[in-house]
């Protein structure tokens, strides 16, 4: 299952296309809208999320809400287009009125994208460099999230620190599972502690009353797989170098760790591994889940759980210097409409880039044409892994 996705953060629309999505799943606009929802929430984002109020389309492949097989056409409207049609117009000149955008923002695409496009206006390079894009990602991932629901997974994240203020886990690796999604959207900045969640709402309201920005890090964790998906062959077979790629595939994602991550460079291997199990009638099993649900490459049955680092938002109302790409002169770096903090929506990305990789993982194991067939794969599959730890 592949995707492409298209749009300018103030084009007319983001749209995307779905490839290799097997026929018999069931699709609700409903639940595509409910996460383009959540992408949009959070405490701390800007003035954009009043404008925009995201909802999908589907022009093709979905026929009285289940996939016919054929790809999935997917457009999000951008409403914010009628404030900027004259300066997005595809045809024509631009307007006396347009001011270029010549003071390019650290730590964002602007000056390496003009750079390496020329060109003199880093608008050009903005407008697609913005985390706008994401929101066409979002919609295409809930194809892939309908087809796992399907076959039993479910994927959910939330966010474990905004700037210094970290939420308290006894065990991360065990009890991020046990973690109920609903709870977790009752906070505003996605977190399971409400407690935590006010410390980190005042974090980023002292942020914004000193016109910087914060980042943060979050977990995203999927539940209900089978063992043995991904593979060890060969370096792109491997599910941790999918989901690692497409993780920081998400814009401002900085770390990505699997299960203990980095800290288990410093622990001997008897505090690293999961010791093997076996219960009669449930098969093989592990102790512990300290490789967070990945072994050799593959999935080992137990819930994945990755952590994300996110830097901070590039746009700052007190900016930093730069150099004006017109004058050369040194000045400050411009200061449009931005978020403080974008912890949260990064999550409901990441949510989606994994569903993309285990929805794509899914079907090279176990096929790719229509879920009857493919239901029908995954009961042998489970039959033989039955009869293995017999
Ligand atoms: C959901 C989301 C929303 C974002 N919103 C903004 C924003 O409003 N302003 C901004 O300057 N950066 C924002 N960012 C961050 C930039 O997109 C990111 O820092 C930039 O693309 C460069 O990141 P990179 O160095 O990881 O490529 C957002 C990121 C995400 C994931």
């Amino acid at each position: 299952m592949r995707f492409i996705t298209a749009g300018e953060s103030h084009g007319p629309a983001l749209t995307a296309i779905v490839e290799g999505v097997p026929a018999g799943v069931s699709v609700s606009e409903r639940h595509i809208n409910a996460d383009l929802r959540r992408r949009q929430m959070g405490y701390g984002r800007g003035a954009r999320q009043c404008i925009e109020s995201d909802e999908v389309s589907i022009t093709s492949g979905v026929r009285f809400g289940v996939t016919l097989g054929s790809p999935v056409t997917l457009v999000v409207r951008n409403r914010d287009a009628q404030n900027w049609a004259d300066r997005m117009a595809p045809f024509g000149k631009p307007p006396a009125s347009l001011k270029r955008e010549t003071r390019p923002r650290p730590g964002h695409a602007d000056l390496v994208g003009v750079l390496k496009v020329g060109g003199e206006d880093c608008r050009d390079v903005i407008e697609r460099a913005s985390a706008r894009s994401t929101a066409a990602l979002v919609a295409a991932a809930g194809i892939a999230r309908e087809f796992l629901a399907a076959v039993g997974v479910n994927v959910f994240s939330y966010v474990t620190s905004i700037g210094s203020v970290s939420l308290d886990e006894d065990e991360p690796l065990l009890s991020a599972p046990d973690y109920k999604p609903l709870d977790i959207e009752v906070s505003d900045l996605r977190c399971p502690s409400l407690e935590t969640t006010e410390a980190m709402k005042a974090r980023i309201d002292e942020a914004r009353a000193a016109g910087e920005s914060l980042g943060g890090a979050f977990r995203v964790v999927a539940t209900g797989l089978l063992p043995g998906l991904g593979g060890y062959a060969t370096p792109s077979d491997r599910l941790s170098a999918r989901i690692g790629g497409a993780l920081f595939g998400i814009p401002s994602v900085k770390g990505v760790e699997f299960g203990l991550g980095f800290a288990a460079a410093g622990l001997p291997g008897s505090q690293v591994h999961d010791a093997i199990t076996l219960e009669r009638g449930r098969g093989f099993g592990r102790a512990t889940n300290r490789a967070g649900g990945l072994e050799g490459g593959m999935t080992t049955g137990l819930p994945l759980v990755v952590t994300c680092a996110v830097k901070p938002i590039p746009t700052l109302m007190s900016p930093l210097d730069t150099i004006d790409l017109d004058t050369l002169e040194s000045v400050e770096a411009s200061c449009e409409r931005s978020d403080v903090c974008a912890v949260p929506s990064a999550a409901v990305v990441a949510e989606a880039q994994m569903a993309f990789c285990l929805a794509e993982a899914y079907l090279s194991k176990f096929g790719r044409d229509d879920m009857a067939s493919i239901r029908g794969a995954i009961a042998a599959y489970r039959r033989r892994l039955g009869t293995m730890s017999k």
